[in-house]
Formats: C-alpha cells, structure tokens, sequence
C-alpha cells in the first residue's frame, strides 16, 4: 500500500482479530476504569498540548537522558522555534502547574491520558508514538503520598485483573546522598572504562549513574557489582524510605527492593519504583515513577516536593490480552432493526432515534432485503436483540423481540420498547450489584451496619416489585382489550 503507517504507530480500530489489545472498545473500557480510579484518589484530568517548546524537556527530563538525548521528535517550526512532541507528561504537567498558578488552589494532585512519542526501536510493547496514563501530585514531601501513588498504580492493575506482577522498589536519596554515590560509581567504572560500551564511557563523564540502566550486555556485567545507592544514602533519607515499606505493608502491597533501580530521567530523587510484568517479553515494564523534589523550582516554579507515575497503556492491554482469551468486547447494539420496505425504514428510523435519546445503542439494517440475511449481519455484529418490522408489524403498532442468544422471543406494543430495552439493561447492573451482598461479613459491627442497609433495600426492592406487577397487570388488561 502506497500510504501505509510509518513503523511504530498503529490505529486502534473497532475489533483487531490479530491484535485484540488494539480494539478501540478495550481502549475505552480501560481508560474508563483509569479515569475512576483517580478520581476515587481525588487526582484530577490535567490535559497539556501535545509539543511544547524543546528546552523544556532537555531542562525538565535531563540532557544526558536517553530520551532527550536520542529520542525526542524534534522540529523547527514556521516562526523559527524549536518545538517537540511530548516524549513524557511530567515536565508538561509540572510547566502547566507553574504557568496556570495551580499552586492557588487547594488541591494539587492531577491525571492524564494520551499519546506521547518517542524515537525509540520498535518492538513488542516499544511505540513511536504510545500511550500514558499518569498522575502528578505536588506539595507533600511524605512518605505517605509515595505510598499513595505505588497503591494507586498496583489497585489499577488489581482492577484489571492482571496476574503475575512484580513491584520494585528504591531510594536514590537526596542530591547529597548522589554526590557521594556518583563519585563511588566514577571509581568503580573507571576501572573497567575500556570494557564499557562508548555510550557508557561518555556517561561516566557526565551522568555515571545513566550507566546503571544501559541496555548493553557488556555494560549489564559490571552494573551488577557496581556500588550501591542505599549504602549512600542520609539517615533522613533511610527513614523515609522506610516508611514507604512500611506504608506498603500495611496496604499488603508485595514489594521487593531493587538495588539497582534508578530509573532513566534525570528528576528523581528518594522512592523510585516500577512495576514490572512477565509477560511483556524484553520490555517489561508496565509502569515507572516515583519521587521528584526539586523538579519545579528548576522549572522556575515553587520549591514544593513532588512525586508521580507514568503506565503505558498498550502494555496493560497487551499483558490483558495475553492473560485473558476471554475478554469482552462489547462490541454489538442492544437492538438490530430490520425494516423490511421504504415505510417501515422510515418508521424504524425514528424508532431507532428514539430509542438512541434514551442511551439504547440501536443500528437500523438500511439495505435489508432478505430477513435471513439481515439476522447474519445482526449476529456477527454481536447484537442482542433483533426486531423485524414489516407491514404487519406497522398495522399492529407490536413488535417481536427475538434475543439472539437463546431465541427467547417476547411481544410488545411499539410505545413500551424503550421502556423494556432500559429495564433490561439496568437489570444487568443490579444483579451485577447485589452479587456482593452474598459474600460473608467479617464482623459483627459490619454486619449489624449491613443488615439494616439490606433491610432497608428489601423495603425499595418490595416497592419496585409491587409497581411491576401493577404495570404487569395494566399491560396485559390492555393486552385483552
Ligand atoms: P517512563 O518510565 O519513561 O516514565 O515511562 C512510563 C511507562 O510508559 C513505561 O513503564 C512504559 O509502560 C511506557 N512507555 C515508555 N516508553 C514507551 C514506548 N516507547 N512504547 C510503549 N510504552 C512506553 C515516564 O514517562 C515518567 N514521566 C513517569 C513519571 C511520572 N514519573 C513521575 N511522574
């Protein structure tokens, strides 16, 4: 194809057979939950545009990073400036954190999601251009508010019920600690200068701890033995890291304590963490961040203390999909209309814009010709219902509803679709919402406080069924008459 996607972007389409992790519905279910469980955290959507003046990331992310270093998108453009396409959110945040005073309000704690882009090889679960979901949280130098984040992180994948994750864990102290520990690292690598790769001899002149995470072989052997950075730490630091343990335990988050971690942009200080998958082959990290003290006052804003994380999200729907063959793709309408003629086609045009006012998803069959046919279409588009509606149908004002699924069929009159079609769907939920109620209590004072809630909810529950059976009763009065 003469147009066909540079390498490493792709569509997220409607349904992707060879690659589910790009179908849209998947995408939007995911950044749904995403969006709830920041909220349930009291973060809020903070958007960024999606370039933004070069030097803020060569400032923001670190020269000496890989990322600005090698893989930054960068133009010049019509009026001469140097511009670049966002490689990460954080020094965008922290610029719109400064620029909008957001320092005013009281709270300052954010969350984003979309695309970002960077000139990396690509490769399973490596894009050019990927996707974030991340938070930012300025003003608490508390070890509390790195737990948070950690907590935050882990409960998204527990929602997605992904399996098999590793969370590790590290302090890199305070510039102070670092000092000590950069002059530690330049002794220990300069020993072995000539076996390093060139990259990480440059490195050891200007940022040796960037040597820690080179991807070379060569480099990974003597990383290994490499001095570490908790030997280096304050005690201030050493407390603090502690007590991000400890916070973790008490939420039972498994954590493990990686030496090594130091993460590749220049911002961090004190907790870093990432969360790692098994499942994502060479590149598998689901998620990184951590603490990032320091970054705004750099930035010309507020010495005020920060910390954050970053997810990618095809990473998250890549492990779904691999660890889940089964998962739903709500895919088709709850209706599938098949008018058969010009009158009902008019007709089920404005049934179906009813039906769409009141949140039903309904597609209309323009070109059914033959209703065998039609039904195929309606089947391999996952619907739920289908209603043929012909002369018969017009004259009567009654349709037939024919579930697909098991061909349970029903007859009513046109005026009650809508409300039957939204019964139907809110019945899912219910059943989906009292299921909980059948899991044993832990405690007597949970109990007590239950039973009076479910007492109270029997009560409702009588109410709506006592409505029913009158709406029942006039139904089939008006049936017979
Ligand atoms: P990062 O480790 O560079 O951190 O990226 C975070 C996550 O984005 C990675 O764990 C990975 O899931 C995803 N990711 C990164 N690059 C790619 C890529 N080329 N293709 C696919 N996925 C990718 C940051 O970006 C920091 N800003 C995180 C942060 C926020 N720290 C504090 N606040």
């Amino acid at each position: 194809m003469n147009h066909s996607l540079p390498p490493g972007v792709f569509d997220i389409i409607p349904f992707d057979s060879k690659d589910k992790w790009k179908s849209s519905s998947l995408w939007s279910q995911v950044e749904a939950i995403m969006r709830n469980l920041a909220l349930s955290y009291n973060y809020r959507e903070l958007r960024t545009p999606i370039f933004e003046k070069t030097e803020l990331f060569q400032k923001g992310v670190g020269e000496e990073t890989d990322i600005v270093g090698k893989e930054m998108y960068t133009f010049i453009d019509k009026g001469d400036r140097s511009l670049t396409l966002r490689p990460e959110g954080t020094a965008s945040v922290v610029r719109a954190f400064i620029e909008n005073n957001l320092d005013q309000l009281p709270n300052q704690k954010y969350f984003y999601i979309g695309p970002y882009f960077r000139y990396e090889r690509a490769q399973k679960g490596r894009f050019r251009q990927f996707h974030q979901f991340g938070i930012e949280a300025y003003g608490s130098e508390k070890a509390e508010q790195d737990i948070e984040i950690i907590d935050l992180a882990f409960s998204l994948y527990q929602k997605l019920g992904l399996k098999g994750l590793k969370v590790y864990i590290n302090s890199i102290g305070y510039p102070e600690a670092r000092a000590k520990y950069r002059e530690a690292l330049i002794n220990y690598f300069k020993g072995v200068k000539d076996k390093l790769s060139p990259e990480s001899q440059v490195r050891l002149e200007k940022n040796p701890l960037r040597i820690l995470d080179s991807k070379d072989e060569g480099d990974k052997v003597f990383v290994k033995d490499a001095p570490i950075i908790l030997d280096y730490l304050t005690s201030e630091d050493k407390i603090h890291f502690e007590q991000v343990q400890e916070g973790l335990r008490n939420l039972n988050i498994p954590f493990e304590v990686n030496a090594q971690l130091v993460r590749g942009l220049d911002y961090y200080n004190r907790t870093v963490f990432e969360i790692v998958s098994s499942d994502l082959g060479s590149q598998n990290s689901l998620c990184g961040g951590g603490r990032y003290d320091g970054l705004l006052k750099s930035l010309g804003g507020k010495d005020l203390p920060s910390s954050g994380f970053a997810t990618g999200i095809e990473r998250i729907l890549q492990v779904m999909c691999t660890q889940n063959d089964n998962l739903s793709l709500n895919l088709g309408p709850l209706l599938y209309l098949i008018p058969m003629g010009e009158k009902a086609t008019t007709f089920c045009m404005k049934m179906a814009h009813d039906l769409r006012q009141e949140g039903i998803s309904t597609e209309v069959d323009f070109d059914a010709k033959k209703v065998g046919k039609a039904i195929g279409r309606a089947s391999s588009m996952n619907a739920t219902y289908i209603a043929v509606i012909g002369e018969e149908e017009l004259n009567s004002q009654m349709v037939e509803l024919k579930k697909l699924s098991n061909q349970e069929k029903s007859k009513l009159p046109f005026s009650t679709l809508i409300k039957v079609l939204k019964l139907e769907a809110e019945n899912e939920m219910l059943l989906e919402k009292y299921s909980e109620l059948f899991t044993p209590f832990s405690s007597q004072a949970e109990s007590q406080f239950f039973l009076s809630k479910v007492e109270y909810q029997i009560e409702s529950a009588k109410k709506v069924a006592s409505d029913l059976e009158k709406a029942l009763k006039s139904f089939q009065n008006s049936l017979n008459s």
